[in-house]
């Protein structure tokens, strides 16, 4: 099938490379030239496990391709994807202006039936304003041509996108038509094997359950964290109530691993957008803003922590940090934890020795003039001469490093862990003190 996808962006360039790989014929449209001219030289401009040779293959085969032609994206594709960015804006509502510019972009060029997907994630009622938007264009042109807006929202994580795109738990279909259904389950017929994946619905609730899937995780995550603030309070261990509680079927063990607070891309801005649209329609989404509030608090936990150890002064006091990236099998930086910790170091006084597997360039990028951060070519040499290790994310390589190493190498034995990778007797065997999430010296009477 012919399709075109607005916005070479994550969720875009996934999408586009695994339709090719099933053999559709994908054109990419963006209107960054420089982003355009890299891919067309076989660069990829993320990090995504598999997604570099896939892009490749299928850019050497001819069946996917990028340009910043517009028109002639909309002329190639029957179906045409939107999948440009929904920044926050002020106040933390989605921001559409980039999706109702690729709108007018397509109605300015169509000159036959088109079926337009929303892929972005975009507030409850947006598809009606992408429609308004195509037939508003098309009647000040006098064209008279028929298309449907359809919502099919993507669910991939980063790290393991591909894998998402190329094997969906579930494909929502948010539709009233039954032309553009029966395309869209063509379109997707290869990624829906085994059993049917795919889920027709009213578009508002195919919007709404984009939203509600993102902020349900968000929710588990912040419900733990506070368990872990009450465990460290409580004297109890949270690890342990997590496995107690995780063996019921009807909570499982996914998305509540308790932390230093979720970052990325989603999570933090699609739950404020959430907040923002509820109020928009005169309700207040009190369970969403407590999600919010708690995970604000948590990113501060690790510099608390670190604080408490120091009687409150880290002057001239310097932090290994491992893992910058908001979480493991990434380079993305954008509302990582890291972040907060580090920023609050620095305002303390601090220094940060820091290392990450992939994302070193993108810390370099958003911190270039930081005096107080140097970046380290291993996670062993971002301990020299420090006074503790922080870690804030949880590389699979920081899963088993050489404890002894870390003592030998730091001036204090004394770690503090965002992500809980290690266990705290353990880590008491080997002489480190160890501070974690709800657990190890973060809770009240540990001896
Ligand atoms: C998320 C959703 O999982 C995905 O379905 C959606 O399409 C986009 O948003 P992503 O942001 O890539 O994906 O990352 P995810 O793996 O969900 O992690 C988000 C954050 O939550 C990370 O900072 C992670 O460290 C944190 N997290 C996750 C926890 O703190 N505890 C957990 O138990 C799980």
């Amino acid at each position: 099938m012919k399709v075109t996808v607005f916005g070479i962006g994550y969720v875009g360039l996934v999408q586009a490379a695994v339709l090719a790989e099933v053999g559709h014929d994908v054109v990419c449209v963006d209107v960054d030239e420089n982003k355009v001219a890299r891919l067309q030289d076989g660069e990829i401009p993320i990090y995504e496990p598999g997604l570099t040779p896939l892009v490749q293959s299928n850019y050497q085969s001819g069946r996917l391709k990028f340009t910043t032609d517009a028109s002639e994206g909309v002329s190639h594709g029957d179906l045409i994807f939107i999948a440009v960015g929904t920044p926050p804006d002020e106040d933390g509502s989605a921001d559409l202006k980039y999706v109702l510019a690729v709108a007018e972009t397509i109605a300015s060029n169509m000159q036959k039936y088109k079926i337009v997907i929303n892929k972005s994630t975009v507030p409850v009622g947006t598809a009606d304003k992408v429609r308004e938007k195509i037939a508003t264009v098309l009647q000040t042109k006098n064209k008279n041509i028929d298309f449907d807006v359809v919502s099919n929202p993507e669910f991939l994580k980063e790290g393991a996108a591909v894998n998402d795109c190329m094997r969906p738990d579930r494909i929502i279909i948010g539709t009233h038509s039954a032309k553009a259904e029966t395309k869209l389950r063509e379109l997707y017929a290869p990624f829906n094997r085994n059993h049917d994946k795919v889920i027709v619905m009213d578009i508002r609730s195919a919007e709404l359950t984009k939203y509600a899937a993102n902020c349900m995780l968000a929710t588990k995550i912040s419900f733990m964290n506070e368990i872990a603030n009450l465990a460290e309070r409580f004297g109890a261990d949270v690890e342990n109530v997590r496995r107690g509680i995780g063996s019921d079927p009807r909570i499982g063990y996914q998305f509540i691993y308790p932390g230093c607070g979720y970052g990325g891309s989603c999570f933090p801005k699609d739950v404020q957008a959430l907040i923002r649209s509820a109020n928009s329609v005169g309700y207040q989404a009190k369970i969403l803003e407590s999600v919010e509030a708690v995970n604000y608090t948590q990113k501060e936990k690790l510099f608390e922590y670190i604080m408490g150890h120091f009687d409150h002064d880290v002057k001239g006091k310097t932090v290994a940090l491992w893992g910058l990236a908001f979480k493991p099998n990434t380079d993305d930086m954008r509302e990582a934890s890291s972040r907060v910790l580090m920023e609050k170091l620095w305002e303390a006084g601090a220094r940060v020795q820091a290392y990450d597997p992939e994302a070193m360039e993108e810390t370099q990028r958003i911190y270039a003039d930081q005096p107080n951060l140097k970046l380290m070519g291993t996670k062993e040499a971002a301990l020299a001469e420090a006074d503790c290790l922080v870690i804030c994310t949880e590389w699979q390589a920081f899963r088993a490093p050489d404890f002894e190493l870390i003592k030998n190498k730091l001036k204090q034995p004394l770690v503090f862990d965002g992500r809980n990778l290690y266990e705290p007797s353990r880590m008491k065997e080997y002489g480190l003190q160890y501070y974690a999430i709800g657990r190890g010296l973060s809770v009240k009477g540990y001896q």
